[in-house]
């Protein structure tokens, strides 16, 4: 199937799980494990979202893959601390390219961060490894920005 269509199929059903009653960490978990299951690049499936209780920090959410000790991720380190200061989205082609990279996994060879955002209010980000490098492209980015804002009033 092309990636489109799984794309549009994944949105879909994430519409209608969040049309249901949910709360916001089902939804991170109904998300990260759909998908995961469907796009074969998506290795490790996360959100992080802004600490309520420390200045700058973020705190790892749901997510499905290899297990990350990184539970908290200060702003400005590592992919996910970079995009939560400049609050755009980080494309990384090779990490082995990058200086201020935490590595969870010696497998992982590209990543995407995505910043999610409510009544324009930063509140976290989705975070993607694969284990191919180059997995992602701008269409992953315009997929994964979507994710964020239907996902993102759910999110307290
Ligand atoms: N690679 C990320 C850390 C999070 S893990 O990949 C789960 C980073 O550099 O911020």
């Amino acid at each position: 199937m092309e990636k489109k269509a799984i794309f549009d199929g994944i949105i879909k059903e994430i519409k209608t799980f969040l049309n249901q009653p949910h709360s916001g960490d089902s939804a991170m978990r109904f998300i990260s494990e759909s998908i995961h299951q469907k796009l074969s690049d998506y290795d490790w499936v996360g959100f992080y979202l802004v600490s309520k209780t420390e200045e700058r920090m973020l705190e790892l959410g749901s997510y499905v893959g290899e297990h990350t000790d990184h539970l908290k991720i200060p702003f400005g380190k590592g992919i996910c601390g970079q995009t939560a200061e400049s609050q755009e989205t980080f494309l990384i082609d090779d990490v082995t390219k990058e200086d201020n990279y935490i590595a969870c996994s010696i497998h992982v060879k590209s990543e995407i961060v995505v910043p999610m955002f409510k009544d324009k209010r930063m509140i976290g980000q989705i975070d993607i490894d694969s284990s191919t490098i180059n997995a992602f492209n701008v269409s992953d980015e315009i997929f994964l920005k979507e994710i964020c804002s239907l996902i993102s009033p759910s999110i307290h």
